[in-house]
């Protein structure tokens, strides 16, 4: 299946909730994925940091090979990084399927966002708290998902920023509505439901699982949450 052909799936089971491997047990990769496919997630999130678009350093390619080897899963790769077109390329031939770059990391979005679909990868562009939403617009017709920061990029266990309900709900009026909306920060049990009426269709939770030790549990409960189901 074409790389950009799992949105449609992700799209057709909204809202899904992403695991963010920023959290997990490195040390053991195989037996955390393992039980986030147990737990019945459909993606998983890979936060990738330069030390330079954002203060911390996280992993790069071989992370993602690595779980590429390790799970069928769509791998839904967030580049924190400066200057991410020479990189694009490789985080593909890892294994990304979709790529998501930051419009601050970057000069002119469209040609990155042109860069990422020659490739057969989907796109996405992803904005921090601070940024308008104007300066994701005038690419929209071309993002395959918007990527709405509801902390600031960089870490773990913040705290959900509202501002990020107010981008959702303008997105989802005047975004294309084949462009999938996904929130990541913040993310948790009390927040979730807010996210998914406001549009949000892919959910990005870290502490929220990792902090937990039954990620189906979690993962339960996030999803009934974001359904309008679950006892909040
Ligand atoms: C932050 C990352 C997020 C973060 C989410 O830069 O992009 O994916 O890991 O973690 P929580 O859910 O704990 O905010
Ligand atoms: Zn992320």
């Amino acid at each position: 299946m074409p790389r950009r052909k799992h949105l449609s799936t992700l799209r057709d089971t909204a809202p899904v909730i992403l695991p963010s491997l920023l959290q997990c047990d490195f040390g053991n990769l195989q037996r955390e994925v393992g039980l986030l496919e147990d737990a019945g997630v459909r993606a998983l999130h890979l936060d990738v940091m330069d030390g330079r678009f954002v203060p911390n350093l996280t992993y790069g390619m071989p992370i993602v090979a690595a779980l590429r080897r390790l799970t069928d899963l769509p791998l839904d790769v967030h580049l924190m990084i400066e200057e991410p077109e020479p990189y694009i390329p490789q985080f593909y031939d890892a294994g990304a399927d979709v790529i998501t770059f930051h419009v601050e990391a970057v000069s002119d979005p469209q040609p990155v966002l042109n860069q990422i679909h020659a490739l057969g990868a989907a796109a996405g562009l992803a904005l921090n708290p601070a940024t308008p939403v104007s300066a994701v617009e005038p690419f929209l017709d071309d993002c395959d998902l918007v990527l709405v920061m509801s902390v600031n990029a960089g870490f773990g266990g913040q705290s959900f920023q509202p501002i990020a309900l107010e981008k959702l709900q303008y997105l989802r009026q005047h975004a294309p509505p084949s462009t999938l909306l996904e929130v990541d920060g913040g993310v948790n049990a009390q927040t979730i439901a807010d996210c998914s009426h406001a549009g949000a269709q892919l959910m990005v939770v870290g502490s929220a699982i990792f902090g937990h030790n039954s990620y189906a549990s979690a993962v339960n409960l996030l999803t009934r949450t974001a359904r309008g189901d679950g006892a909040n």
